[in-house]
């Protein structure tokens, strides 16, 4: 579904009609199938949680965007049911749990603070992405994990194969295959020089053969890809919102209490939802919802950009309101499968926005709106490059 350019921050037009009409639609993907389009946050919430609902991209009716390739190499446990997903996912929780994570603030300030200093030692103008948005988590999920920063063009060039809507089948399996050869690599490098890392973990596991060495690499890709390209995004587009809100931006500034940036983040990860092309399901068994039945084996789309949009879960949800309690929106997901990593992308958010806007007041965009590129064509928004100045 296109945006309209005007409202680069709103769900598409036909997404909010459809929301409108009611909770659940049918949508026509362009290998013919007609999937439930779920567009209310009270039904999304019910089916994400409902264990009638599978996440295993194998099986048939599964909903297949465009262009995304074979299916029979699922993208490790995000695209598993329990009992595998939660094996697996449980070897990497302890990482992201909000303790450990809070350990790691000092460390993420600093590598924000050098990336500020960086930018402000050039006249400007810089690109926001490049200079900062991307480098931030990429740094902190190559520590977490235990990958080489020196190889994040690497990595980076084929993740956006993975998120990227026009690469073709061709590109998005060669793109898995160099990164799931390199993870190999890097798996059998941390068997002979252990670290404290998530990768020397899982190398381990594999030598007590509690994991294969294939899904330890597909892990690997999850967590790589998941851990930076997300909260990039989230970074440069957030930035973007908020200097289009500048009365929101004075808040932010000028409000003494901590608990504010704290709020904003939530909020904007209501407001941008950047995983906009929803959350994907196929129904196990027959599911009675809100006066419809979802046949088993039909495919579901729930589209969490406009749940998180729902006015009866959010008064006034198309005002960007950086003191609301938006906590409980689904930018995450929700059920078995909300992110693992969540901690960790909001402790990075609360440091990036909290500090970015502190040191640089000034800053501003140095190009007008219309001529921001937005992500359009991948599974997660956000802009390709945002020059700012100050
Ligand atoms: C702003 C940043 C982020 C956003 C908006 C985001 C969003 C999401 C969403 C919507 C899901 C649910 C997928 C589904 O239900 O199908 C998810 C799952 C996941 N996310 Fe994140 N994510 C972010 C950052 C991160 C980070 C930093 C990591 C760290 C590695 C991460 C790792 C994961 C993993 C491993 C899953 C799969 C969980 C499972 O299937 O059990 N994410 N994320």
């Amino acid at each position: 579904m296109t945006r309209e350019s005007r409202c680069p921050f709103d769900p598409p037009p036909a997404g909010s009609a459809a929301q409108d009409a009611g909770p659940l639609t049918r949508v026509e993907l362009s290998d013919g199938s007609t999937p439930w389009f779920v567009t209310r946050y009270a039904e999304q919430r019910a089916l994400l949680s409902d264990p009638r609902i599978s996440a295993d991209v194998t099986r048939p009716g599964y909903p297949i965007p465009a262009n995304s390739g074979s299916t029979s190499s699922p993208f490790s446990f995000i695209l598993m049911d329990d009992p595998e997903h939660a094996r697996l996912r449980r070897m990497v929780t302890a990482p992201f749990m909000v303790k450990r994570v809070e350990a790691m603030r000092p460390r993420v300030q600093e590598i924000v603070d050098q990336l500020i200093e960086d930018m402000l030692a050039t006249d400007g103008p810089v690109d926001l992405v490049q200079a900062f948005a991307l480098p931030m988590p990429s740094l902190v999920i190559c520590e977490l994990l235990g990958v080489p920063y020196a190889d994040h063009s690497f990595f980076q060039r084929n993740s956006n194969a993975l998120i990227n809507r026009q690469a073709s089948p061709q590109q998005r399996r060669q793109a898995v295959e160099e990164l799931v050869g390199y993870l190999h690599g890097l798996l059998e490098t941390k068997k002979n020089q252990p670290a404290e890392d998530i990768f020397s973990d899982l190398a381990q596991r594999t030598q007590k053969n509690e994991l294969s060495s294939h899904d330890a690499a597909m892990m690997g890709v999850l967590l790589l890809v998941a851990g930076h390209e997300t909260t990039a995004n989230m970074i440069a587009l957030g930035t973007l919102a908020l200097l289009e809100h500048p009365d929101q931006l004075k808040r932010l500034q000028e409000e003494e209490d901590p608990k504010l940036v704290v709020s904003a983040v939530e909020e904007l990860l209501r407001y941008l939802t950047i995983t906009h092309d929803g959350r994907k399901r196929v129904a196990l068994e027959d599911i009675e919802i809100s006066g419809h039945t979802i046949r088993a084996g039909e495919g579901v789309i729930m589209a969490t950009d406009l749940g998180n949009r729902d006015p009866e879960a959010f008064p006034k949800p198309d005002a960007l309101d950086l003191g609301r309690d938006a906590r409980h929106h689904v930018a995450f997901g929700f059920g078995v499968h909300q992110c693992l990593g969540q901690p960790l992308a909001r402790m990075e958010l609360q440091v990036a926005y909290g500090t970015l806007f502190r040191r640089i007041p000034t800053l501003r965009l140095a190009t007008t709106l219309d001529k921001v590129p937005f992500k359009h064509d991948g599974s997660v928004y956000g802009v390709y490059e945002l020059p700012v100045t100050w």
